[in-house]
């Protein structure tokens, strides 16, 4: 354990939580009524907005691509979302990396040739974190480009596992995060398993990466159904 933080105790989390526990999820579609398709997501004490606006001519003209649509991806934290000092000044260099990472899984994802010179933006904005707000965004985020009706081939999820100790834990929470030994936040497509993101902050044995895509996998069931029944709802 780095630092002097026991974020085990007995067998549980500080949250409560056993090591293969998934925080609550909660998702609604068409939170926003000028985005073609928008989602909102709590995700344990996350609260995210994804906006979906395009298919749009590219502009600049300079960056559009005759052959298909080019995807402009936008991560936010609100200056009010953490209670670190951060965000204040707009972009910094986190989010590049976090907008650059969550555009790559969903040019994996739409079907861009059928429209070439366009844009589709997808703005993530996050108004509470508490760790994991990159997963929780691109699972919002496909909710919202489902919404919008922009033909995609696949609902991707995300979600992080990582190690406390030896012992395998999924999502993690802020203080998890900041405190644990490793922490891998992956994005699978559901039909065909494919990885579509997997970023790793410290290490995992080969035996712990096994264990922790199990409880990735078997965790995706649960947040696949929470996105299709949020889509579902829109039209009850
Ligand atoms: O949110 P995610 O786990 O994808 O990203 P991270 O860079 O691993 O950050 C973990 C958590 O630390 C975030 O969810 C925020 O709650 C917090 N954080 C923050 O408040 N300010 C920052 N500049 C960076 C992280």
């Amino acid at each position: 354990m780095k630092g002097d933080v026991e974020l085990i105790k007995n067998g549980k989390r500080l949250d409560g939580r056993l090591p293969g526990d998934l925080r609550d999820i909660k998702i609604k579609t068409n939170v926003v009524k000028n985005a073609q398709g928008s989602a909102y997501i709590e995700w344990g004490n996350n609260k995210i907005i994804a906006a979906i606006h395009g298919p749009n001519e590219a502009l600049p003209r300079h960056t559009a691509n005759p052959n298909k649509a080019v995807v402009k991806c936008r991560y936010m934290m609100a200056p009010f979302s953490s209670s670190e000092e951060h965000g204040r000044s707009g972009m910094n260099r986190r989010a590049v990396e976090i907008s650059k990472v969550t555009g790559e899984v969903f040019e994996n994802v739409i079907l861009l040739d059928q429209f070439p010179g366009t844009e589709i933006s997808i703005y993530v904005e996050v108004i509470q974190s508490d760790g994991g707000t990159r997963a929780a965004g691109i699972t919002c985020a496909a909710v919202a480009l489902a919404a919008s009706g922009i033909p995609i081939k696949d609902l991707p999820f995300s979600v992080s596992a990582g190690k406390v100790g030896e012992t395998v834990i999924l999502d993690l929470n802020k203080i998890e995060d900041n405190y644990s030994d490793a922490d891998m936040p992956v994005a699978v497509l559901p039909r065909t398993k494919e990885v579509v993101l997997l970023q790793m902050d410290g290490s995992l044995t080969k035996k712990q990466y096994d264990e922790a895509m199990e409880l990735i996998l078997e965790a995706g069931e649960k947040i696949s159904k929470i996105q299709r029944d949020a889509l579902i709802s829109q039209y009850s």
